[in-house]
């Protein structure tokens, strides 16, 4: 039985009808507004209170997080269905032996002296990124983010999906004899990247240069890859956590060792806060505690990220690998049915979701909880547009706290028909977070990205689910093995009736 099943009952009987008047609660600012870094997280619009916020650090303390975090930051195999250790910190200098650190630190250099002398060979003008999931969505985020804010060195693209017009996209605008390919998979084992691999490697057609970056060599040598051009990363790096690796050697080349150095850097800080601050005090403590909150006492099936952003657009497609693929479980790590675990994680760049879901998110059913992320000053040139986008992201969480009563449309609108009240009134009381980064800089999205991983560490151990493995993606890859090799020779085997109509139909 895990400490949350025990707490759970407990923990509903904080339960409030309204957000509003929490803010009457003495030092409310104070305990829900935490900063680390250039990172501050406001969580006072959650429909917590003080003493439930209690409750959940009592849960956390059950749960002890900072038993497992000791476990984790000390390199024992916390993933114990693949006997693995969990090591992401220690590609940023936190954690892990000396022998690990040593290694970390010479394939680091080897990056940077590879990205260094290719930038100053002028050989290269494009860099295709090949890889998918973990392999391609923490690069394609960080260089987006990026790019607002740095001219890249090179045209960077990134070919993911096995559907043939992702790569076509990919090399549309590349020169094949000043390209540099790059095939990123750390099992280099999976189907889209094998295959997109092997088009680049006949789109070259003995131009430009090809490399891999893998934690299996063997695999990547048969695949035709010279020993020498393989960049290394190790088993303790899990596919989702793996941007810090040399995963992400397209991002030294693209940007610079110096720039991606401040990333890691932004990380580390946040991998040290989260080590060493107290759990009243600790950001990824606190915004999971919120997190378990809406999803275990107040039954919230999804939570909705919304950066306002463009630089964070992609933030929301990377976490829902994260989050989802960490802790999307419905067992335990003993086997035993799990309590509800991970929600769905959504959303898309603000303003642009308040003209699409926004309705919903207001008086649709339920609503979901909001982590609206800002950055505070202006990184665009263009002041009055961040103002505004500033002033409508902190307009939404308010507003879907507030909301609006039937008798506060009635007192507005004195004439209006009575059937219309309803429509016009807002519950509120849904609950949101806000963080803000103070400039968007490499180093302060280290400290975001680092924030939602160690978010994500502590939730899975509320949930009890180990948050490092993945099975649930087998069974789709072994069938879509299958389903291949018979519409490759034209059979049909035992399938179901839609199945096997589909397979018909190719
Ligand atoms: O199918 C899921 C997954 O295994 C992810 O966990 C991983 O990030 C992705 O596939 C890509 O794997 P690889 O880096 O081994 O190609």
């Amino acid at each position: 039985m895990t400490a949350l099943s025990q707490h759970l009952d407990h923990l509903k009987s904080f339960r409030v009808e309204a957000i509003p008047p929490l803010f009457e609660e003495a030092d409310r600012m104070a305990r829900f507004a935490k900063r680390a870094g250039s990172l501050r997280l406001d969580l006072s619009k959650q429909a917590i209170s003080s003493a439930a916020l209690e409750a959940l650090l009592a849960l956390a303390e059950d749960a002890d997080v900072e038993g497992w975090r000791a476990r984790f930051f000390g390199g024992e195999a916390i993933n114990t269905s693949e006997g693995r250790a969990v090591l992401h910190p220690a590609l940023r200098g936190v954690g892990g032996t000396d022998a690990v650190q040593t290694e970390v630190r010479e394939e680091g250099a080897r990056m940077d002296a590879f990205a260094r002398d290719l930038i100053a060979s002028g050989d290269i003008t494009g860099v295709l990124h090949i890889g998918i999931g973990g392999s391609d969505l923490g690069p394609r985020l960080i260089a987006d983010a990026l790019a607002a804010i740095h001219a890249p060195q090179v045209k960077l693209r990134f070919a993911e999906n096995v559907d043939g017009d992702s790569i076509n996209r990919a090399v549309a605008d590349l020169d094949p004899a000043k390209t540099l390919v790059i095939v990123v998979s750390k099992s280099f084992g999976t189907q889209e990247t094998l295959m997109n691999g092997t088009a680049a490697r006949k789109w070259l057609n003995g131009r430009g240069r090809m490399v891999a970056v893998t934690a299996n060599r063997e695999r990547a040598i048969k695949f035709g890859i010279h020993s020498d051009d393989i960049f290394d990363f190790w088993d303790w790096v899990g596919g989702r956590y793996s941007l810090w690796s040399a995963v992400g050697l397209s991002l030294r080349i693209a940007f610079g060792p110096e720039v991606i150095g401040e990333l890691l850097a932004g990380a580390a800080d946040m991998d040290r806060h989260f080590r060493d601050a107290p759990m009243e005090e600790n950001l990824p403590v606190l915004m999971a505690l919120a997190g378990v909150w809406n999803r275990n006492v107040e039954g919230y099936g999804t939570l909705a990220v919304i950066p306002y952003a463009t630089a964070l657009r992609l933030l929301p497609s990377f976490l829902q690998q994260l989050e989802m693929e960490s802790n999307g479980k419905g067992v335990t790590r003993d086997g035993e049915v799990a309590m509800p675990a991970c929600p769905v994680v959504w959303g898309t760049e603000g303003t642009n979701g308040q003209h699409a879901y926004f309705q919903w998110l207001h008086q649709g059913t339920p609503g979901a909880p909001v982590d609206f992320i800002a950055v505070l000053q202006d990184y665009t040139g263009r002041a009055e547009h961040h103002r505004a986008l500033l002033a409508n992201c902190f307009a939404q969480s308010e507003a879907l706290m507030v909301g609006k009563s039937a008798d506060q449309v009635r007192a507005e609108t004195p004439d209006l028909d009575a059937a219309l009240v309803p429509q016009k009134s807002f519950p509120g009381n849904r609950p949101s977070s806000t963080l803000t980064l103070d400039t968007l800089s490499e180093r302060s999205l280290g400290e975001l990205i680092a924030l939602y991983e160690h978010k994500v560490f502590v939730q899975g151990v509320i949930w009890g689910v180990n948050s490092f493995d993945q099975w649930g993606v087998e069974l789709g890859k072994v069938l879509a093995g299958t389903i291949l090799d018979e519409m490759q020779r034209g059979v049909t085997g035992a399938h179901d009736a839609s199945t096997a109509a589909l397979m018909g139909m190719t």
